[in-house]
């Protein structure tokens, strides 16, 4: 199997006569910690929405597993292992943290309505359930609602949720975003917990989160590739540094 998991070619998106995307020829290797970085507008989130198919190229493609999926619908990438992890609204407020990840399970196996006949398939999705919260560190909140859960231990729920959907590529979406430090902290060391055995490509602005775990980093501007590579690499490069000045939080050493 190739060493190359996710591919772009040329990706391009433009929005009337914008382009936000220019040109992006990622290469997200197996088994890697993938990060993308950039100053505001940089076109992360844009390119997020592509290789998540919630946005459609304007040109390009995109190659995972060597596959051409450049066409393809979210539900058909998430079914070859692609799956982005949910947003904390995705996750059902008003049931327990359990229960969200049982959901996440059924939602796999695709029988959420069958499934329940099965005394001992029950029992076997509740088994599964909790294993993953113990890998996520929240098997003492199994029976909390997840509503009152504290925010960092949301976010370590929405990882439990996707790791339910089996997932050989992860991508996060700014998994640190609004965290304290404590969390940060918990949710970076979660990561690289869970990244054993797959790949995961986040967008992170936070530069101790990003120079801590990320094996390479693509720093993006005004929608095309500035730099790649490992973090002691791209952070001393003129040119990130410089994209990075005149920023609101300022350099790309520890920012944030
Ligand atoms: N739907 C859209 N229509 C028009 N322009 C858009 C659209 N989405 C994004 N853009 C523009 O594309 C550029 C890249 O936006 P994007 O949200 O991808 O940047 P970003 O790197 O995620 O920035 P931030 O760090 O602020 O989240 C911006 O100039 C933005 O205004
Ligand atoms: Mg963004």
């Amino acid at each position: 199997m190739s060493d190359i998991i996710l591919e772009t070619r040329h990706m391009t998106k433009a929005f009337k006569g914008f382009t936000a995307v220019n040109d992006v020829n990622l290469r997200v290797r197996r088994g890697s910690i993938h990060a993308l970085i950039g100053p505001n507008g940089a076109g992360k989130t844009t390119c997020f929405n592509l290789l998540t198919k919630f946005l459609e190229p304007t040109r390009g493609e995109i190659l995972f597993n060597g596959q051409d999926i450049t066409r393809e619908k979210p539900a058909q990438i998430a079914r070859r292992g692609v799956i982005r992890s949910f947003q904390i609204s995705a996750v059902f407020p008003h049931l327990t943290v359990l229960e969200n990840v049982r959901v996440g399970l059924q939602r796999k196996l695709g029988t959420a309505y069958h499934f329940w006949r099965s005394e001992s398939q029950l029992r076997q999705l509740h088994d599964k359930a909790r294993e993953l919260l113990a890998e996520v560190g929240l098997e003492g909140f199994a029976d909390e609602t997840t509503v009152n859960l504290p925010y960092g231990r949301k976010r370590a729920l929405e990882i439990a949720t996707t790791l339910a959907m089996d997932p050989e590529l992860m991508l996060l979406d700014e998994p640190t975003q609004g965290m304290g430090h404590e969390d940060v902290d918990r949710v970076t060391q979660l990561i690289q917990k869970v990244s054993a055995g797959r790949t995961i490509l986040m967008v992170e602005h936070n530069m101790n989160v990003v120079s801590s775990i990320a094996h390479t980093i693509t720093v993006l501007q005004r929608g095309a590739v500035l730099a790649e590579g490992p973090y002691a690499e791209v952070s001393r490069n003129p040119a990130v540094m410089e994209a990075y000045m005149g920023q609101s939080d300022g350099e790309l050493q520890g920012a944030h």
